[in-house]
């Protein structure tokens, strides 16, 4: 009964999913007091990045939850004079890192990697936002973290999301008093409904206002993190904070039918496999194919990337990121393996050309600083999983991210979203942990017609393939494109993980092929600016699976 009242719940959502258009700018965020707040600045005559920035510091106060600047973050950026930007926020390990930093008596210990000091990497979200605005925004960094230290200090009600998740993570964060001094009351976590002020946050960001990044990098902030590491069994240091570079990287391009797609480079592992699924995905003629076949195919596209990603894939700074794995005679190679029948048995990687020697740059340092109005951006951040590490740093207000866990801690041992991984992803000193964030552009002639992106751990990558060929190949608004049922198969379990909406005719012939269904609640969250259908303005949609919303002018 009450599955047949969700089915026809999401049912009603996906007939009534229509996009919001406007032509003069669109944000998507998955919170409309952040996605207000992006577009205040667009309306006082800030560009895409300088909105961009508002939106991801507002998250930090109304959404902590999932992101914040004790965390990391891709920006992917498309300037109006068509150079394309990839900064790399994502955090680096301390300098006392070692690789077996988690195991204890032989074993790893996913509690050490996903909660408490030791989860914690160095954040790079906030020095990826100052100096995004500074090499490419219009506004000051101050001009756009104020009303989002307002917005702290004034306080928000939770909503029953943001309590649901606060819950269930109550016991966890419990056992830090800085934790319970935001985020508990009487030594209950906060309930639906509660008032939850942040003066703390709301200092911290006044401080960065005045003294920009340098507060947070080189001067209290890291001490205090220092202090509190050490006191509670930490590595990381002043120093390491001292020591934390954005990294300007290449942004990885492929084409697909045509369109161009811009994609993060590694350390993500999002823009490689997005573009190797694609690639691979090209040799079918998706439209043609029913539901049933397509899903199929695309299920066994996305368990030969994560085969791949479990062995190749790392930090390119320390390990030899191979760039066949996007390379078109690979993935047809690959594309040969797959029946439209039958699932194939995948025991392992597959060996991209030239794998030696073709690899992914350390990071490069050239870029060019012009300003220009209709910049596209694409931005994912994270502190990872809810509440990171669910410590907050005390008298900051800073939840710190526990990013540690997407480094491989032993060989074969799964992270929190169930990935394994090789020697390319081990912990090593100022290493940065691989990631699945997505952030993609697509261009049609040169000029960009989509910003997408997601979150959901290795769902991400997924999510954004499914939803480039519902953009793409079926000619689907944004919003019907994320109302879409949802799949991920990620090589290791075997195992295909669906939306429990999927139609029950779609899961019988994908049992049929070979397919062992896991059925899951919603899976990831993602957000879509496109151009809109006239070509001229925007359509944008927020996922129909959360809160959030797009809006435009
Ligand atoms: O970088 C990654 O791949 C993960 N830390 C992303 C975490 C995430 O998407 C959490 N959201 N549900």
């Amino acid at each position: 009964m009450i599955a047949a009242i969700l089915v026809l719940l999401f049912t009603s959502l996906t007939v009534g999913a229509a996009s919001t258009e406007a032509t003069r700018g669109m944000v998507a965020t998955v919170h409309p007091v952040a996605t207000e707040a992006g577009l205040r600045v667009l309306k006082e005559g800030g560009n895409a990045i300088d909105a961009t920035v508002a939106v991801a510091l507002t998250l930090g106060v109304v959404d902590g939850v999932n992101s914040g600047i004790g965390g990391g973050c891709f920006m992917l950026i498309h300037r109006a004079d068509g150079s394309l930007v990839a900064i790399d926020g994502r955090e680096m390990a301390p300098a006392a890192a070692t690789a077996d930093m988690f195991v204890r008596n032989s074993k790893a210990d996913s509690r050490l990697s996903q909660t408490g000091p030791l989860a914690s990497g160095t954040p790079g979200a906030l020095a990826v936002y100052e100096f995004a605005v500074e090499h490419y925004g219009k506004r000051k960094l101050s001009e756009l973290i104020l009303p989002a230290a307002e917005l702290a200090d004034k306080g928000i009600v939770l909503d029953a999301s943001y309590a649901r998740n606060l819950k269930g993570m109550a016991a966890e964060m419990g056992q830090f008093s800085s934790s319970r001094a935001v985020f508990f009351k009487k030594g209950r976590p906060l309930a639906r409904g509660d008032a939850l002020k942040q003066p703390d946050l709301a200092a911290t960001y006044r401080s960065i206002a005045g003294q920009g990044s340098d507060w947070f990098y080189r001067g209290p902030f890291a001490q205090a993190v220092e202090q509190w590491m050490k006191r509670n069994g930490g590595i990381l240091t002043a120093e390491d904070f001292r020591n934390y570079k954005v990294s300007l990287r290449e942004p990885v391009l492929s084409s697909y039918r045509g369109y161009t797609i811009v994609g993060f480079p590694p350390p993500s592992s999002g823009g490689v496999h997005v573009a190797q699924m694609l690639n691979i995905l090209e040799h079918f003629n998706l439209p043609s194919l029913g539901e049933v076949e397509r899903l199929h195919v695309m299920a066994e596209a996305m368990k030969l990337a994560f085969a791949d990603r479990a062995y190749w894939m790392g930090d390119p700074d320390f390990v030899k990121v191979p760039r066949g794995l996007m390379d078109r005679y690979y993935a047809g190679m690959l594309a040969g393996r797959i029946s439209r029948e039958h699932v194939t048995q995948v025991a392992g990687h597959g060996t991209p050309p030239d794998w030696e020697t073709d690899v992914f740059k350390k990071h490069t340092t050239h870029f060019s600083v012009a300003d220009a109005d209709g910049n596209w951006v694409a931005c994912t951040a994270t502190i990872n999983t809810s509440f990171g590490s669910k410590a907050v740093i005390p008298g900051t207000g800073v939840v710190m991210n526990n990013q540690m866990d997407d480094f491989s801690i032993q060989p074969g041992v799964r992270n929190y979203f169930g990935l394994i991984g090789d020697h390319a992803n081990a912990v090593a000193p100022g290493k940065r942990p691989l990631s699945s964030m997505s952030p993609t552009l697509v261009l049609k002639n040169g000029q960009p017609i989509i910003a997408i992106g997601a979150a959901g751990g290795p769902k991400i990558i997924s999510q954004v393939v499914l939803e480039l060929v519902c953009l793409l190949d079926l000619g689907m608004s944004p919003a019907e494109a994320l109302a879409q049922p949802r799949i991920h198969h990620q090589w290791s379990p075997n195992q295909l993980m669906i939306e429990k909406t999927l139609p029950g005719r779609v899961q019988v012939g994908l049992v049929r092929r070979g397919h062992k269904l896991k059925k899951l609640p919603p899976m990831g969250v993602s957000q879509v600016v496109a151009r809109s259908p006239d070509g001229k303005g925007f359509a944008g949609a927020a996922d129909p699976r959360a809160g959030g919303n797009a809006a435009g002018w």
